[in-house]
């Protein structure tokens, strides 16, 4: 069980603000802090290539915590700097060829939709959309009714930038497996919130950022890739890190995932990653699902109970994010009157998960996204905000 009150200690931020925007960016804990001002440090006094150097075990130690994390070995993980670049990495290394078919999900973020819609035009690819079940999850058997020889990729959204739906991605993963097709999970907002097993899933390819639920620094983003799938993808950049010029017309990519990876990237936010991951295993990642769900379930129960206010979430099981509307306030009001009472929500808007909210005729949502740390009392003090609202 979560210690919220020791949590609570290590979170800076909660003494300033209650906190409801975790699946936009998370407060960070004293030790990612830490780990990143004393770099910082470090860089401002001898040098940055000097610096780096007297950490260098502690920079390499973070693939191995990734690793970890998501049950891979260290040798699949590529640390880039964001979520969607991890993304891109993945899908813009697929040799697609016309007449090859892609199939995802109604809940894609809008970068991965603009990415379908290039490759499409670029190399005529297909794009199937599999319809949702009744309660808003991806149909699996639609999934399998769709799936034929020609489908190279499975592409899914795991948790939604825009509510608390958590899709079946094992479910998915066998269906891919049956079929022999690639499958990219994009875990951006799960990583963190609850226990993340690629085996168990099943996907080839994993992309997810560090500064939402595991509480890094922005500017970070992993990206799993299978072993067995690496020679089945080339990557759209490589530079002297991710492969080695051996001769004047020849280059060798790195062995692993590593070749993803640029040489240059930010030390003091690499150090916060990896110290926000050792954080996230420390405290369990079982421990904090139970945490975010329990409260998250709270706060759905007090909003339908608000007048005028409509909870959206889907799905069977669901997560920590939390969408709602109020009738007659627009979202940008609602953020704004919690804002002036220093409580911290986002807005989902339906440009960034277009099918799903037109789909719905929701042209935008709250959302309140918790984290471990947060507490009942914040809970109260949301609704409290918003029948005043
Ligand atoms: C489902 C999903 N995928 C991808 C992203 C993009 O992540 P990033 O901004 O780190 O590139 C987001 C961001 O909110 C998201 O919710």
């Amino acid at each position: 069980m979560i210690d919220v009150a020791k949590a609570r200690t290590m979170t800076p931020g909660v003494e300033n603000v209650v906190h409801l925007n975790n699946a936009g960016a998370a407060l960070p804990s004293t030790p990612v802090l830490d780990a990143m001002l004393m770099h910082l440090r470090r860089e401002a006094a001898i040098g940055g290539y000097e610096a780096a150097a007297q950490v260098a075990a502690q920079l390499d130690a973070v693939h191995g915590s990734a690793a970890r994390l998501l049950n891979c070995a260290p040798d699949e993980i590529a640390l880039v700097d964001s979520a969607t670049r991890a993304w891109d990495l993945a899908f813009y290394s697929v040799p697609w060829r016309a007449g090859d078919r892609i199939l995802t999900s109604t809940v894609e973020y809008a970068s991965n939709f603009i990415a379908y819609l290039q490759v499409a035009e670029r190399f005529g690819v297909t794009v199937d959309v599999v319809p949702d079940d009744s309660v808003g999850q991806i149909s699996v058997d639609a999934l399998r009714s769709m799936a034929d020889e020609r489908v190279k990729l499975i592409s899914l959204t795991h948790i939604p930038t825009n509510g608390g739906l958590v899709n079946p991605a094992a479910e998915v993963g066998k269906v891919a497996a049956e079929l022999g097709a690639l499958y990219l999970l994009d875990a951006c907002q799960s990583v963190g919130q609850m226990p993340i097993d690629v085996t168990s899933i099943g996907c080839d390819l994993l992309s997810t950022t560090g500064r939402k639920y595991l509480r890094a620094p922005r500017g970070t983003g992993l990206l799993y890739v299978r072993r067995a799938v690496l020679d089945r993808l080339d990557p759209p950049f490589l530079d002297l890190h991710g492969a080695r010029w051996v001769a004047p017309d020849r280059f060798e990519p790195q062995p692993g995932a590593r070749r993803f990876e640029t040489w240059e990237y930010g030390v003091a936010a690499r150090l916060g990653l990896g110290a926000a991951i050792d954080d996230a295993l420390a405290w369990g990642l079982d421990d904090i699902r139970d945490r975010v769900y329990t409260l998250a379930e709270e706060l759905r129960a007090r909003l339908t109970d608000l007048p005028g206010c409509q909870v959206h979430d889907r799905g069977i099981e669901q997560c920590g994010l939390v969408t709602f509307t109020l009738d007659g306030v627009s979202a940008d009001a609602v953020k704004a009157a919690l804002r002036s009472r220093s409580i911290n929500v986002n807005i989902s808007r339906a440009p960034s998960t277009l099918l799903d909210m037109t789909g719905r005729s929701l042209p935008e949502l709250v959302r309140a996204s918790v984290h471990y740390y947060n507490t009942e009392e914040e809970l109260e003090r949301l609704c409290e905000a918003l029948t005043e609202t």
